[in-house]
């Protein structure tokens, strides 16, 4: 299968934005710290979060999920320490954060080394790094990684070399139930961290710090199952700004969620009006997308390498040229193989691009990567005149929900179709 844009008109509308992906997936790997039913609502349908059930499933908890109430409920009293496959773990990389509520749980885990990814290396020393810090001795048999404290874990005071989110949020779930006080210091500080420390803390958790570079963590005895409304997906909210600021247009997206200083700067700076109201923002394009001088990712509250590709789809428009430098993740750039079958104009060495802006795109036959990529191609589809033809939707899949259905919303000709990869 594949998804089918006819591109090339306005967007105009309203839309309910998401709840947050990332949010959710450390969430999951959290309520195996307790025993009993978490219950988290506004939970996005995403192949991610029941990739990440299935890893549940598999070590002997029990999830289930409420399509039509967005409700998803995890039980997770019989949960087994054991072995993480390789199929888990490749099927969602999130799954490398069991290894900390596992570890907090009983002390001991087995995974399987989480192999290479679409969007780059992506390795996990610095999460065994700090987990050594904390009293866990990791061999390595074959393929897979084993972790284990003898002696339980310890709080100890872990310098990350990098703000990863993945490593901040694997030493939070273990600290919270180590024998004394863990401090993270270049913690990341994205709004998805914050949200699993308040979910934490609600579960009875000791947290204090995050959203800063430096979290405090005093372990606890115990943990209990709780309820959570989930916030907004901060990137989906992007992603339709996005859309409206390279199609242009006028669409109200209805969310929780605050954008950064920085998405709002270069969103103005792509000619767009924002305009804030209690239950959400209107996103009003009235131009060709104005080009961005310069642009890098970094961790937060810089703009964020999962918004990289879908300003870069805008820009394929913009009327000059732009320079964005990716500093995250190295293969972000396999999208612009892409942008240029459908007419971009885009050079790029190493880690910078230079795009500069064409009157027109058309459509073609193009192939997602990896899920930002996939999502930075349907705005250029929906942007493009005439059809495209989307292979590797499964990667859109796992990170939007009903995709196809809310581009319909807002005006958007889109539907599913056969299709041979590009
Ligand atoms: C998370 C997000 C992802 C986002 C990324 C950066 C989730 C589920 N995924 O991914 O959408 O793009 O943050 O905002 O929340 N690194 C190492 N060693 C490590 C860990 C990371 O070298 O042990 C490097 C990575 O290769 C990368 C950088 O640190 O270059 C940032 O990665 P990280 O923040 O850990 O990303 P993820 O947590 O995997």
């Amino acid at each position: 299968m594949a998804i089918e844009v006819c591109g090339g008109s306005h967007v105009q509308g309203e839309l309910r934005v998401q709840g947050s992906k990332n949010a959710v997936l450390p969430m999951m790997a959290a309520a195996v710290l307790c025993q009993g039913e978490t219950v988290i609502t506004n939970c996005p349908d995403i192949t991610d979060v029941h990739a990440m059930a299935e890893v549940i499933r598999g070590i002997g908890g029990n999830v289930t999920y409420n399509e039509k109430e967005h409700c998803l409920t995890i039980d997770s009293s019989s949960v087994q320490t054991g072995e993480m496959e390789e199929k888990s773990v490749k099927e969602i990389r999130a799954s490398v954060l069991f290894l900390g509520s596992m570890l907090a749980r009983f002390s001991q885990i087995k995974i399987h080394y989480p192999g290479g990814c679409s969007i780059g290396s992506r390795p996990i020393d610095f999460h065994l790094c700090g987990f050594a810090r904390m009293g866990v001795q990791t061999t390595e048999q074959e393929e897979y990684i084993c972790c284990e404290a003898p002696e339980g874990l310890h709080g100890a005071s872990i310098l990350l070399p990098f703000p990863s989110v993945g490593a901040t949020e694997n030493m939070i779930l273990a600290a919270v139930q180590a024998e004394g006080t863990t401090k993270i210091l270049r913690a990341a500080r994205e709004p998805e961290i914050v949200e699993l420390c308040c979910f934490l803390r609600k579960m009875g958790a000791k947290i204090t710090g995050e959203g800063t570079e430096s979290i405090e963590i005093q372990g606890v005895r115990k943990l209990y199952p709780v309820q959570w409304q989930l916030g907004t997906d901060r990137i989906a909210l992007l992603t339709w700004s996005m859309m409206t600021a390279g199609c242009g247009g006028d669409v109200f997206l209805e969310t929780d969620s605050v954008m950064s200083e920085a998405e709002q700067e270069v969103l103005a700076a792509l000619g767009c009006r924002l305009q804030w109201e209690t239950v959400g923002v209107r996103v009003i394009q009235q131009s060709v997308p104005h080009p961005v001088p310069y642009l890098c990712t970094k961790p937060y509250p810089g703009y964020p390498t999962d918004g990289q590709s879908l300003v870069m789809a805008a820009l394929c428009k913009g009327s000059g040229v732009s320079i964005i430098e990716e500093r995250i993740f190295e293969n972000r750039f396999r999208m612009i193989y892409q942008l240029k079958k459908m007419g971009a104009n885009i050079d790029f060495v190493s880690n910078r691009a230079c795009i500069t802006g064409v009157t027109k795109l058309h459509g073609a036959k193009i192939r997602a990567d990896d899920l930002r990529s996939g999502a930075g191609l349907l705005i250029a589809a929906a942007m493009a005149d005439g059809t495209s033809n989307l292979s590797g939707e499964q990667y859109i899949y796992r990170g939007y929900e009903r995709m196809e259905e809310q581009m319909r919303q807002i005006g958007l000709e889109v539907q599913k179709a056969s299709g041979q990869p590009a």
